[in-house]
């Protein structure tokens, strides 16, 4: 069973070996390779339907995008070299909190932060009551039990404070932002990329919803793990929950909404 590390790799080298080109250019080097991607190859990609690239009409290839049915099909080639996080999908599901699931969360977020870092029961119950909309959980197909979940609250303010975390009160349905309160994968659930795939779900149901950005706090350590998910650090948040020092990211989902606000 391959990492996903180690698929990259080997799926880069493989795409690099077979659109090789020579530039005529007379330099020691034979067999040259894009940098990037086979532009013949984005396109396709883009006539089946398994990327956006949204400068197609001016023919460039700066970026593109996977859509559902491009993830769908990456992920069944990930299958075909025996690759790790290929049957993610078969093997959990996502989708909203059900209220009868407030203790089985309660608990995993005992287990998954210290006591003085951790929503607690009380707040957790007030949370799902004001925001259960905006509690998504992964479910172990195989046993019904929940693996990890992501939470938050909605909020026209720009920045994080304390209060988000235990005064579901400050839920404003139409809020324009999303205040992250909680990432958490249980310990036998961890390094799958679970947690990756709960942040990317919910970014898009929230983009889908129309928000604005998500903003989240966190330590030191994880501001690399929230950056690949394409979070920006903004630096030392005002935050002291637990006593203890976080740095704020955040996330644009919706540029449009976003500039026209500036
Ligand atoms: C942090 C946590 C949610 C990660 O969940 P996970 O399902 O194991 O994460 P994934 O497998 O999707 O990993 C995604 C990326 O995050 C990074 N990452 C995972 N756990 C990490 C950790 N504990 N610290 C720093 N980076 C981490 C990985 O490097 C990985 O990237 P890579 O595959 O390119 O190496 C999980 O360890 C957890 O619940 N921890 C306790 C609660 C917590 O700290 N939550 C976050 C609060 S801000």
């Amino acid at each position: 069973m391959k990492t996903r590390k180690q698929a990259i790799d080997e799926l880069t080298l493989a795409l690099m070996y077979l659109t090789r080109f020579n530039d005529g250019e007379g330099n020691p080097f034979n067999e040259m390779s894009w940098k990037n991607y086979d532009f013949d190859c984005i396109d396709r990609l883009d006539d089946e339907g398994y990327i956006v690239n949204p400068r197609k009409s001016r023919g460039t290839y700066k970026y593109v995008y996977l859509t559902e049915a491009g993830r769908t099909k990456a992920r069944e080639l990930l299958g075909e070299i025996d690759s790790k996080d290929y049957d993610l999908y078969e093997r959990y599901s996502f989708r909203t909190i059900k209220p009868e699931e407030t203790e089985e969360v309660a608990e995993i977020e005992r287990i998954c932060f210290p006591p003085n870092e951790a929503c607690s029961r009380e707040n957790m119950i007030e949370r799902i009551k004001a925001a259960g909309d905006l509690f998504m959980v992964a479910i172990d197909k195989e046993t019904g039990k929940i693996a990890g979940f992501l939470n938050g609250i909605a909020t026209d303010e720009f920045c994080f404070r304390d209060e988000f975390f235990t005064d579901a009160g400050t839920h404003n349905p139409e809020g324009k932002n999303v205040m992250i309160l909680g990432l958490d994968v249980l310990p036998e659930y961890r390094k799958q990329g679970l947690g990756r795939e709960l942040v990317y779900n919910y970014c898009r149901r929230e983009q889908e919803r129309g928000r604005l950005r998500l903003v989240l706090t966190c330590h030191a350590n994880k501001v690399k793990m929230y950056s690949k998910f394409g979070f920006l650090d903004r630096g030392e948040s005002a935050s002291e929950w637990g006593g203890e020092k976080w740095h704020e990211m955040d996330i644009i989902l919706n540029h449009e909404i976003y500039f026209d606000e500036e």
